[in-house]
């Protein structure tokens, strides 16, 4: 391992914290092979200290068969040799950690790969035998067990059981999935299964990693006891359906948070203290349980991701999120894409109310997309976003104003979801197409001759070389607004201001404003000092679908100002 891989520092750099999502396979090829490797992220970590993040995710770069992107691990604690060695990932850790930025792994803890040596031995071993216990078997119904055990379907549809066939050629018994067939789930009550994994943390913090993502942080343990509740299609496992008493089988379980409880001593016993992010998918008033500083410390918070386009509503979630975060002790967090959702700027510019799988199915033909809306929507939520107290997680290629890659064709889908909903639901892979580093040339400067997914002509326009230094550009804002909100850091303090109804304005310390218009007119600006905007101001009017920020001459006066439970946003807020 390189020496001096470790970043000291304040223990709390990651309440307001930038986090740059990296889904490696599409970041940067460094051998040509078509495949982001750990050596083409090293080679960019200029360019992310240059965008100014704090912290990189990284998804799964671990050994895979690829059968849900990464997301089905066949060993936790090595690399896949398509993308590198564990030395390339030390050193890529040391280069971050050059440039004061801290790097998170993602821990997958519901399933594994059907190629992970334990569920290979436990398909060569007998029911009942202790290889079999780390997963979860049971005996199939009917008269030669023909039948599933329940109708517990995959989210990524339709059934969540796969039966088994012996060694002797005879069908055996069945195994649960929630996600893809060759994503077994573990069975958490096994003690093995807790230490294990407690053993993949270790494992990493030991490397330097200084945070976790935790995918499908709501499942790990399930009530397996007959009779079966009856879940049946994938529906039932929205959020809204989750009960929030606990009492659902596969989510939510307190048994689940005793686990992040063991979790958090041992990022407690590193100096710093590891960090983690749950992604939960429970209701927001049960998002605490895995945020709190007992637990995982921090959530994801998803509900930007369908937020109408209305100032009310964004606030409405806004101040509901921070005062959950506040009363529990941790910081809220912000994101609008990620590796499983079509791009915001996509979303931003459909009509209202689109269904984005018909969108995709039409190969983003019907509706049209207006793409100057969308970027120009984006860019206005991010930097309301980025002025927010608590952390962003961003996506790659965000930062370029990239839009969903809707017409890739049908043979270069590699999302399960495409031929397991029996191309109902063309699924991810729009989002996850390699970035655009040059505006010409052989996969745009990602590295190869070809790239595992096309990408599009129009990738060149928006690549990295086409907007580097160009003012105005996407990536330049987001570099202004990354460097700019530093200086908001020392504070969690956020006070909401009065304004005309389709404004959202806000003030953070030392006279700072936030104002983003979501209606269709231009509106007025308080006086002030501009810091930066999402698009060009006309005079001292704000334009439709933009933000500003400003420093203004004069605070607002008490009576200009709608005061909410969420207006001091931490316990160590300054007043
Ligand atoms: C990840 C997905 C993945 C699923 C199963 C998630 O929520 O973000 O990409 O398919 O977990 O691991």
């Amino acid at each position: 391992m390189p020496e001096s891989v470790f970043l000291a520092g304040d223990p709390d750099w990651w309440r307001n914290a930038v986090v740059y999502q990296v889904y490696p396979r599409s970041f940067a090829d460094s051998n040509g092979d078509g495949l982001g490797d750990i050596r083409g992220v090293t080679s960019r970590v200029d360019y992310l200290a240059n965008l100014g993040v704090d912290a990189v995710w990284l998804s799964p770069f671990y050994p895979s068969p690829l059968a849900d992107g990464g997301y089905d691990v066949s060993d936790y604690r090595d690399v896949d040799p398509r993308l590198g060695t564990l030395d390339d990932v030390d050193r890529m850790i040391a280069a971050c950690h050059e440039q004061g930025i801290r790097v998170f792994v993602d821990i997958v803890p519901n399933h594994s790969s059907d190629q992970h040596a334990w569920f290979r031995a436990a398909l060569l071993s007998p029911p009942g035998s202790p290889e079999r216990a780390r997963y979860i078997f049971r005996e199939g119904r009917g008269e030669s067990g023909e039948i599933p055990p329940n109708n517990w379907a995959s989210h990524f549809g339709p059934t969540g059981w796969t039966r088994t066939t012996n060694p002797d050629g005879t069908p055996g018994e069945w195994y649960l999935h929630l996600f893809a067939p060759e994503q077994p789930d573990f069975n958490w009550d096994n003690p093995e299964v807790v230490e294990d994994f407690q053993k993949t943390i270790r494992f990493w913090s030991d490397r330097g990693v200084d945070g976790f993502r935790i995918d499908v942080a709501h499942a790990l343990t399930k009530d397996m006891s007959e009779p079966y509740p009856s879940y049946p299609t994938g529906a039932s496992y929205e959020l809204e359906s989750i009960p929030s008493d606990g009492s659902h089988h596969l989510f939510d379980r307190d048994e689940t948070i005793e686990i992040y409880r063991g979790w958090r001593q041992i990022f407690n016993s590193y100096d710093p203290p590891r960090v983690a992010v749950a992604e939960a998918g429970v209701p927001i008033d049960r998002l605490n349980r895995y945020a709190s500083s007992e637990t995982l410390g921090q959530s994801f918070n998803f509900a930007l991701f369908n937020t109408p386009w209305s100032a009310q509503e964004y606030q409405s979630i806004i101040a509901s999120s921070l005062s959950q975060a506040t009363a529990h002790g941790s910081s809220s967090t912000w994101a609008l894409s990620n590796h499983d959702v079509v791009r915001h700027a996509t979303r931003f510019g459909l009509p209202e109310g689109t269904d984005l799988n018909q969108w995709l199915l039409t190969d983003g033909t019907k509706p049209e997309l207006n793409r100057e809306l969308g970027v120009g929507r984006a860019r206005a939520v991010t930097m309301m976003l980025l002025a927010l107290p608590g952390s962003t997680y961003l996506y790659q290629g965000e930062e370029l104003g990239l839009f969903e890659v809707a017409d890739l064709p049908a043979q270069a889908l590699q999302d399960p979801i495409w031929e397991r909903s029996e191309h109902v639901r063309k699924g991810r892979d729009g989002c996850r197409v390699p970035l655009a580093w040059k505006s010409d040339g052989s996969s745009f400067g990602f590295g190869s001759d070809c790239s595992h997914l096309p990408q599009p002509a129009w990738f060149g326009a928006l690549s990295v070389a086409s907007q580097d230094g160009v003012a105005g550009s996407t990536l330049e804002m987001y570099r202004d607004a990354l460097r700019l909100r530093k200086s908001l850091n020392h504070s969690e303090h956020l006070a909401w201001v009065d304004s005309s109804r389709d404004v959202l304005h806000f003030s953070r310390a030392d006279g700072w404003h936030n104002l983003t218009n979501f209606g269709s007119e231009a509106v007025a600006m308080p006086a002030g000092d501009v810091i930066l905007s999402s698009s060009p101001l006309a005079g001292k009017e704000l334009p439709a679908n933009t933000t500003v920020w400003i420093r203004v001459r004069r605070q607002a006066s008490a009576k200009d100002r709608v005061r909410l439970p969420s207006e001091d946003c931490s316990p160590r807020a300054s007043k």
